[in-house]
């Protein structure tokens, strides 16, 4: 039997690897978007949740893609014995690796990977944070390159595109999701008290 790993045993497991602010939000931002898809799959939401939270947890120590990130999650995951479902759907959402996408789990992943974190970028610059950001305005901040420009846009098509959804619906659902969690992802705007509930 492979190791089931609750919320809060995937979220000491981050923040044990993780110090950055920035990318323990991008986590949970993740999180929050593929917990939002397993509930309207029906599918499992605390093993989505998990996927979301860990994918990222080896990239603050272990930055290098050619060398590091993520097979050093990927080995200390297997080093636990958690459910290989978790540890390939994380193998599947860097494209260097080339695992295949081929459960939902794994194409929700890498299409809510990048877009999570380019709306949260977005809804940081807005004085009104998250709320009423609408797609429209995020195709637009798409097209400028040198907005979060380390957000691969080809990633964030493509990912909807596996996927099979509606580019517009898929960014209004991932909205939603993260407006959901505007609280502790800071994303009340420069009116509410701007500095993001702490993640721990
Ligand atoms: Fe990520």
């Amino acid at each position: 039997m492979s190791v089931q790993l609750s919320r809060g045993e995937a979220w000491d497991l981050l923040t044990e690897w993780v110090q950055s602010e920035s990318l323990r939000r991008h986590c949970l931002a993740v999180e929050a978007s593929m917990r939002a898809y397993a509930r309207r799959g029906g599918e499992d939401e605390e093993l989505w949740g998990v996927v979301g939270l860990l994918h990222d947890m080896d990239y603050e120590r272990h930055p290098d893609l050619d060398t590091g990130h993520p097979r050093v999650a990927l080995a200390e995951l297997e080093g636990r014995d958690i459910d290989p479902v978790v540890v390939r759907a994380i193998a599947s959402h860097a494209d260097f690796l080339g695992v295949s996408r081929d459960s939902q789990l794994e194409k929700t992943l890498y299409a809510v990977d990048e877009l999570s974190g380019f709306i949260l970028a977005c809804a940081y610059v807005r004085p009104e944070g998250i709320h009423g950001l609408t797609p429209k305005s995020v195709k637009k901040k798409l097209k400028q390159p040198s907005f979060a420009a380390a957000v691969n846009r080809d990633e964030v098509r493509a990912g909807a595109e596996e996927l099979g959804v509606d580019f517009d619906e898929h960014v209004a659902f991932v909205i939603a999701a993260l407006e959901d969690r505007a609280d502790e992802l800071g994303l009340h705007g420069r009116d509410a008290d701007s500095a993001p509930a702490s993640a721990g």
